[in-house]
């Protein structure tokens, strides 16, 4: 192991022992550390942004394949609960129908993240209205 690996196994090793102390189910800091579906997707067929009333921001870039989401970003300016709840949000979607992407809730995401403090409530939302927007303007747009 390199010196520059050892250090940031002890930083990841860090954030992990902080969340968790703060209420963060290990799956939700999983979606955190990992950030799997972190960034923008140039050519998404669906997008919207959203600020929060903490200020945050995040957009969503959805991107279709015969029918169904075939790939799903966010681009996160945020905390950890804004992080984790935008990355369980694409694990949701993936593969699925607009229509399935439609009825996901704030306790659809809940359930995936298992755990997140009360305070951070609130991230859930932002990522979940972060998607409505956009499957709000899509459908809007193909039904005009
Ligand atoms: Fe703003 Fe988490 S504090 S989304």
């Amino acid at each position: 192991m390199t010196k520059i690996h050892a250090a940031r196994s002890a930083e990841t090793k860090a954030i992990q022992e902080m969340l968790t102390a703060s209420g963060y189910s290990d799956t939700a800091i999983n979606y955190y550390i990992d950030k799997p579906y972190m960034g923008h997707i140039p050519d998404a067929d669906i997008t919207s942004e959203m600020t929060g009333t903490c200020g945050d921001t995040m957009g969503i870039y959805i991107k279709m394949n015969n029918g169904v989401v075939g790939e799903a970003k966010y681009q996160v300016m945020g905390c950890a609960g804004a992080i984790s709840a935008a990355m369980a949000v694409v694990d949701l979607i993936k593969g699925k129908s607009l229509e399935f992407a439609r009825t996901i809730d704030d306790g659809t995401v809940f359930k995936v993240l298992e755990e997140i403090p009360v305070k951070k409530h609130h991230c859930i939302q932002l990522a979940v209205k972060t998607l409505h927007k956009a499957l709000d303007a899509h459908f809007l747009k193909k039904s005009a």
